[in-house]
């Protein structure tokens, strides 16, 4: 296993860690967790070097935590540091907070939690936050010795981001989403190295992007740009080795199911290092996103030179679920990400048509004619 510096922790996390999110189930049932499997593939992973364990309250609709609680037991809890969170949309005042933290100290079966962050930070949770003095109760915790070190976890646009990681001066550490095909989205490439020049460590999740960037029959274009690499690697390696090549990036979370993939993982895992890749294999990448970006309806960069909308129409969001269930065949779930992230009176047919956003975009993106594409597709 190879070990990476954090920020200004004093703590080498391992280049992986295990996301307890996407354990193996029994009959496809979320909260039915195949218990002696998910054990013996998070064992052997620690027994291989992994020393970062990350879960949260809602992970298998609740049975993650006290199954990782399970898992630690005969020796394993001090073979690692373990990550949980607050669960912000749960949290309505600040008593909320001992009852949760309490319970998840008692599901974990320990009496301490060494990263522990507040769950997918936006700006209503972390408004919220404010108002009940969160940091109050935090520190507070740290002085006891409960909490070793406190982080985020991020869901919002980047200016979001950029509030709330300058809005505390003690993080430690924070977790965002960031994968070779997410380089501009949420906390995106700006975030990382924004957190990592205030000495942040950055814990990255959805490395491939929830397993789609790890799919071993890609779209035929992507297909090829594969087969012009150098390296033989399997498309989940390609991913992986991306991000561990960044100095920036703390350490890689993988919600593994399988054996083979925590096998896979932990191989390319042992293989990695900042600035390893050579500049064909760094091209190998630039061609793969570039192929799968042909595949997106629309040509949007995310710069948002479009915003705001006078009708108050998120433009570049929108265009970002739409490529996205595009791109990744997956015309259900953007209707789901549609519905649930953008309100009704923000969403594309809310539009009316009166051409500022086109005027601006740098692009020279048809905007109101791509609206009412996405509209039709996810609405
Ligand atoms: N804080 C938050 O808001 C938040 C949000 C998301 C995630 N997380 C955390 O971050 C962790 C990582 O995110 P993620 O689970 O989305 O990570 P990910 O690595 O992007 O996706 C995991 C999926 O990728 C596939 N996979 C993994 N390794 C593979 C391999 N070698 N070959 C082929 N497929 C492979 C599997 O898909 P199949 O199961 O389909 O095979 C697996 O379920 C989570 O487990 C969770 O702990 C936190
Ligand atoms: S054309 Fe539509 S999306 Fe563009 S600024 Fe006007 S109302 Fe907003
Ligand atoms: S200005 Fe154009 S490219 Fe930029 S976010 Fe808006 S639609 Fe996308």
């Amino acid at each position: 296993m190879n070990y990476r510096n954090f920020g200004n922790i004093d703590f080498k996390p391992s280049a992986l860690g295990f996301g307890c999110m996407r354990l193996p189930q029994l009959e496809g049932e979320d909260n039915r967790i195949d218990e002696p499997e998910a054990t013996r593939m998070i064992r052997h992973a620690i027994d291989q070097g992994v020393n970062y364990i990350d879960t949260a309250w809602p992970y298998h609709q609740g049975e993650s935590e006290p199954l990782v609680g399970r898992i630690l037991q005969d020796g394993y809890r001090e073979k690692v540091a373990l990550a949980t969170k607050m669960p912000s949309w749960l949290v309505e005042k600040s008593e909320d907070l001992d009852h949760f933290f309490n319970s998840q100290l008692e599901r974990l079966q320990t009496d301490h939690i060494d990263f522990y962050l507040l769950h997918a930070l936006n700006q209503g949770h972390w408004d919220k936050y404010l108002s009940i003095k969160v940091f109050d109760w935090a520190e507070k915790q740290m002085a006891d010795g409960k909490i070793r070190h406190l982080g985020f976890s991020f869901h919002d646009e980047f200016p979001v981001f950029e509030r709330i990681l300058k809005g505390y001066d003690y993080w430690d550490f924070c977790q965002i989403q960031y994968n070779y095909m997410d380089t501009n989205y949420q906390a995106g490439e700006r975030g990382l190295k924004m957190a990592a020049e205030r000495g942040i460590g950055v814990v990255v999740m959805e490395p491939l992007k929830g397993g789609k960037l790890a799919i071993e029959e890609p779209p035929q274009v992507v297909k090829q740009a594969f087969s012009k690499a150098v390296k033989d690697w399997k498309p989940a390696e390609w991913a992986l080795q991306w991000l561990w090549n960044q100095p920036e990036v703390g350490l890689v979370l993988s919600g593994m199911s399988t054996m083979e993939q925590v096998e896979l993982n932990l191989q390319s895992a042992s293989r990695s290092g900042v600035n390893s890749l050579s500049p064909e294999e760094v091209q190998t990448i630039k061609d793969v996103r570039q192929s799968w970006q042909g595949l997106a309806p629309v040509a949007c960069t995310h710069c948002e030179y479009c915003l705001p909308c006078p009708s108050g129409v998120l433009i570049p969001q929108i265009f970002a679920i739409y490529n996205n269930a595009v791109m990744y065949d997956q015309q259900g779930r953007g209707k789901r990400v549609y519905e649930s992230d953008i309100p009704a009176e923000r969403q594309a047919d809310a539009c009316v048509e009166c051409g500022t956003c086109e005027e601006l975009c740098p692009q020279n993106l048809t905007i109101i004619e791509y609206l009412k594409d996405a509209h039709q597709y996810l609405g």
